[in-house]
């Protein structure tokens, strides 16, 4: 089948090529002149485990192409997703500019039937906004040709991303015409072969479930680090309690690690997004509002952690930082808590060597060339002439590093864990000082 996919980024790179991995004829359009060369020249501008890979094998079978052109996308595929970003507008609502930019481009080239699908993710509402954009171009040209919009939401991590969409939980399909659910079914029967994954629904359930998906996840993550905040005050222990209530099956072990935060650019702005929908509604989303307090407070807490064992003074100090992307296994450095923390270091005069596997260049591009900021080429670099070190990002690589090695580099053994990687009593025997999130703080 022809696809067109708008939006080489995350989600529009890797639907274009799992779509060709299985034998799809696939074009994707972007914007972005830098990113169109790289794609044209084999390089994936973004780091996804096995993405690289499948992009190059299906370049060379001429199922995976990439142009600037929004004509040349339109009059390609039956299929024309849409997969630009939905960043967050200024009071937290989801900018939808390239959304509709996508829509109009569609509507003044729109020469025979075409079904939109929508998968960046939008506030409800938004499929009958991306018809009527459409219809209005359409109506200008004194054209009468059909097209029919659809939603159908991405669920897949980052990290994770191929996988997920190889092997989805779900594939939820929202439309109001039979027809395009038969076809958008027969695309992803490569993908719903296992056992029937295809959920479909009317589009403002379909644009409800993606925003309902990330709210409750993000939930879990704050719910969980509220608690953590109790249990330091009251001296107990976060993990013990983490396992007590993972085991009620109701509840489960799954996101509920407390941590420093959550970021990415998915959970906060989607949270923010639905909590300004349901306003524009009427409605005081309470809920949504206190899961981003928290997690706003959340992202401070290593910092304050850090602050309050130096007792305020920090100029001239400096750390090592473990982990710079917002979560293991990506570049993405969206709201990554790292970023908040790196950025009350050197507003009270403190200097960082950061090391993370994959986020450097992106950190690069971000802050530029300052000198409080050393990036380092691997984690024991970091640690040279830090006087703590503090881990933000859980990659593997930092889950059993070399303490003995640790403890002699740094100019003294303290830790600071923003996501409880190490055990306090463990870390105590190797001689450091352990700060981690809701567990009291250890001593040699
Ligand atoms: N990243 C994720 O993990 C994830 C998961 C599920 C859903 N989503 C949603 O998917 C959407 C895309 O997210 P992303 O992370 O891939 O974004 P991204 O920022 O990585 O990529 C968006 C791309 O769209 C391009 N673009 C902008 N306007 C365009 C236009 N008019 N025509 C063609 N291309 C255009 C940009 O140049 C960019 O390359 C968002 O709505 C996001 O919320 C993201």
């Amino acid at each position: 089948m022809k696809v067109t996919i708008y939006g080489s980024g995350y989600v529009g790179l890797v639907t274009g090529a799992c779509l060709a991995q299985v034998g799809n004829d696939v074009l994707c359009v972007d914007i972005d002149p830098a990113k169109i060369d790289m794609l044209n020249r084999g390089e994936s501008p973004i780091y996804e485990p096995g993405l690289s890979e499948m992009m190059t094998a299906n370049q060379s079978a001429g199922r995976l192409k990439f142009t600037l052109d929004p004509a040349e996308g339109v009059a390609h595929g039956l299929f024309q997703f849409i997969a630009v970003g939905t960043p967050p507008d200024e009071d937290g609502s989801a900018d939808l500019q390239h959304v509709v930019a996508v829509a109009d481009s569609i509507g003044q080239h729109l020469d025979d039937y075409r079904i939109v699908v929508n998968k960046s993710t939008v506030p409800v509402g938004t499929a009958d906004r991306v018809r009527a954009r459409i219809q209005e171009t359409l109506d200008k040209r004194g054209s009468a040709v059909e097209f029919d919009v659809v939603s159908n939401p991405e669920f897949l991590k980052e990290g994770a991303a191929i996988d997920d969409f190889m092997r989805p939980d779900r594939i939820v399909i929202g439309t109001d015409n039979p027809r395009t659910t038969e076809l958008l079914r027969a695309l992803y029967t490569p993908f719903n072969r296992n056992h029937e994954r295809i959920l479909a629904m009317d589009i403002r359930s379909a644009e409800l479930t993606k925003y309902a998906a990330n709210s409750m996840l993000a939930t879990k993550i704050s719910f969980m680090n509220e608690l953590s905040n109790i249990a330091e005050l009251l001296g107990a222990d976060i993990e013990k309690v983490r396992i007590g209530i993972g085991s009620d099956p109701r509840i489960g072990y799954q996101f509920i690690y407390p941590g420093a935060g959550y970021g990415g650019s998915c959970f906060p702005k989607d949270v923010r997004a639905l909590e300004r929908t349901a306003l524009a509604n009427g409605y005081k989303a309470e809920l949504l509002h206190a899961v981003e307090a928290v997690n706003f407070r959340q992202k401070e807490k290593l910092f304050e952690k850090i602050s309050a064992h130096y007792s305020g003074d920090l100029k001239g100090r400096t750390f090592a930082l473990w982990g710079l992307s917002f979560k293991p296994n990506t570049d993405d450095m969206r709201e990554a808590s790292s970023r908040v923390l790196m950025e009350a270091l050197w507003e009270k005069g403190a200097r960082v060597r950061a090391f993370d596997p994959e986020a450097v260049d992106e950190t690069a591009r971000i802050y530029g060339q300052r000198d409080d900021l050393t990036l380092c080429k691997s984690p024991e670099s970091a640690l040279e002439g830090a006087d703590a070190l503090a881990v933000i990002t859980e990659w593997n690589l930092f889950r059993s590093p070399d303490f003995e090695r640790i403890r002699k580099t740094l100019k003294q053994p303290v830790i600071f864990d923003g996501r409880n990687l190490y055990d306090p009593g463990f870390l105590s025997k190797q001689g450091f000082t352990y700060y981690s999130i809701g567990r009291v703080p250890t001593t040699p």
